[in-house]
């Protein structure tokens, strides 16, 4: 373990919806990094009208027991009663495959509409992310070009995932470190 490995310093991950200005501003700076200056799907910002209906869920790395840092974010929003769709899945660069943070963020999007009264749960999901979402029991509805990069439509099996009624409350995923 290095000492500058920033994901090792956290003692566990807050998973919860936004409520508060420095998790929207956190979630927000999160994906420009990602939707724009790294994969370059979009050119000047990600904003969108979505965000100003959507619940905003966020990843928040600790320190000495309180919320640090934005490490991941995810936003849903209902498009008609009961269809659902969450867009906008991002993780830290430095934070990927090593906290289960993206598959966390997932539960909590899932479990969050469902709690909503969800009958319907969509995403359009990029190509490379498809097996993990398979691995969430979703399934591929179809592909589609979404921003000009290829995506699966997919669709979760809303029955495996608990309703979550307070999601600003959300949880506290400790990590687990090897003895
Ligand atoms: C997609 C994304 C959100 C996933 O976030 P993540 O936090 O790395 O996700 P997870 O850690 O939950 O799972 C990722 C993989 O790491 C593996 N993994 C996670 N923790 C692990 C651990 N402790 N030990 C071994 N494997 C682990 C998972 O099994 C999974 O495997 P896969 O690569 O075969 O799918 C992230 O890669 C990202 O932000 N990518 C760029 C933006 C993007 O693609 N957004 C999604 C648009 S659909």
């Amino acid at each position: 373990m290095r000492e500058d490995d920033y994901q090792f310093r956290s003692p566990g991950y807050y998973i919860r919806a936004a409520s508060q200005p420095f998790e929207a501003r956190g979630a927000a700076a999160l994906r420009h990094r990602v939707f724009v200056e790294e994969q370059k799907i979009f050119a000047e910002h990600d904003r969108d009208e979505i965000d100003l209906i959507a619940t905003h869920l966020v990843a928040l790395s600790t320190y000495a027991g309180e919320a640090d840092q934005i490490v991941g974010t995810v936003r849903i929003h209902e498009e008609e009663p009961g269809l659902w769709w969450g867009s906008r899945l991002a993780v830290d660069r430095d934070f990927r495959h090593v906290h289960r943070l993206g598959t966390e963020l997932i539960r909590l999007a899932v479990s969050t509409a469902n709690g909503r009264g969800a009958d319907t749960f969509l995403a359009h999901v990029q190509m490379q992310n498809v097996p993990l979402f398979e691995r969430m029991h979703w399934r591929v509805l179809e592909e589609a070009d979404l921003h000009g990069v290829p995506h699966a439509r997919m669709q979760v099996d809303l029955s495996r995932y608990p309703a979550c009624a307070n999601p600003e409350e959300g949880w506290f995923r400790p990590v687990r470190r090897a003895a």
